[in-house]
């Protein structure tokens, strides 16, 4: 008998879809030109990236000039502090305890480099607590960076309080919206954002490439230097494909949001309160401030990576905390941040939808997790 396949790790990376892999097409075959070069099939090339930098300008009401592709999320997150955080002319980074490892790991970068680092704290929601925030803020904070939906349990941040405190300092405020683009509204005016991050493969979109969003007039040094691509803020030839790609993910995400985050919430919704009759089940995160594709569960006297697995031997992808600290055997960050016990933050199940998961999908999943609960307790 051949398993269904049933995919709820969408946090991870999402599945490409049939127009994005129709954008790009053109681009892997015949329109392989390269950008730089003069001739019509640079043209070409060229008319791609520009027509992609418009496709993401537009979802978030920026101008094309201020967003530069990069090879992902982790990348643009360090573009963004590593590559601005001189030109401030201050010494201080303040940002979560709960961000991405992406972030995080720029902090002793910076602290190599004779920068401070602040991590403010959340409470048992994973929200930040914004007194802690106002009253590290001082004339010498040059960037806040704060997620805006976080990817192992999916508490949503108020970025815009964030900013608002980061700019009454005269601070940049940098969010890192990798699981939040595509799946809440965005406006960098509106939302005071300075500097937002983002990646293709979170939006069906392809692997290996991103953006980030750089507000006019902000001093950003290269992290690599070269060519000078991407107007000097990113050398090396140009994943075209991957940026065409990215620029259909983010105009269908963004255009057919109303329709899919509805079914998203619906189908989360209904995971977690029948998640939640197993007895020794909790949730992890807000229940009200949560992006539309998260549902991350603890369960008493279970370990999470023995229910993934058990949960993979049905044929069911979902992950313990996120895939990026799924090879980790210490307890995950966020859960401790949030006041879990080491001992719960390992028994962890965070199962992430897209627009694709069908009813049917979170059928199988519901119908299994009871038993598998009590097997892996017994
Ligand atoms: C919140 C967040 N930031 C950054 C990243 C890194 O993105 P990428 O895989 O495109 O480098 C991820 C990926 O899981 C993420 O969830």
């Amino acid at each position: 008998m051949v398993l269904k396949r049933v995919y709820l790790d969408n946090g991870a990376t999402t599945a490409m879809s049939p127009e994005v892999l129709s954008a790009m097409s053109p681009f892997l075959t015949s329109h392989y030109g390269n950008p730089s070069s003069i001739h019509f099939m640079g043209e070409e090339a060229s008319a791609g990236i520009r027509k992609a930098r418009g496709q993401v300008a537009s979802t978030l009401n920026c101008y094309p000039s201020e967003i530069t592709f990069t090879s992902g999320g982790t990348e643009s997150d360090n573009l963004a502090i590593l590559g601005a955080m001189p030109g401030t002319g201050r010494k201080k980074f303040i940002t979560t305890e709960i961000e991405h490892s992406a972030v995080l790991e720029t902090c002793p970068e910076l602290v190599r480099l004779g920068f401070e680092v602040v991590r403010i704290g959340v409470d048992r929601d994973g929200l930040l607590i914004m007194d802690d925030l106002a009253e590290a803020m001082g004339p010498d904070v040059g960037i806040v960076s704060v997620m805006a939906a976080n990817n192992v349990i999916g508490t949503i941040q108020d970025i815009r309080q964030a900013a608002e405190i980061a700019h009454e300092h005269g601070a940049l405020f940098h969010t890192d919206a990798v699981q939040a683009y595509g799946k809440m509204n965005l406006d960098v005016k509106a939302d005071g954002i300075d500097l937002l991050s983002a990646s293709g493969h979170k939006i069906h979109g392809p692997k290996g490439v991103g953006f980030l969003y750089h507000r006019s007039g902000i001093r950003i040094s290269p992290l690599m230097v070269g060519g000078g691509q991407e107007a000097g803020l990113r050398s090396s030839t140009e994943n075209v494909p991957g940026i065409v790609g990215l620029g259909a993910a983010a105009e269908s995400a963004v255009s057919s949001m109303s329709r899919d985050v509805p079914s998203m919430t619906k189908i989360r919704d209904r995971i977690i309160r029948e998640t939640l009759s197993i007895e020794g089940a909790y949730l992890n995160g807000s229940r009200d401030r949560r992006i539309c594709n998260n549902a991350h569960f603890g369960f008493k006297g279970v370990n999470g990576k023995d229910l993934v697995l058990r949960l993979s031997d049905e044929g069911i992808a979902a992950s313990a905390e996120s895939a990026c600290s799924a090879g980790s055997s210490e307890p995950s960050h966020v859960l401790t941040a949030i006041g879990r016990t080491p001992q719960e933050a390992m028994s962890a199940l965070r199962i992430t939808t897209s627009k694709y998961t069908t009813e049917e999908d979170a059928e199988a999943l519901l119908e299994v997790l009871p038993g598998i609960i009590g097997s892996l307790r017994a």
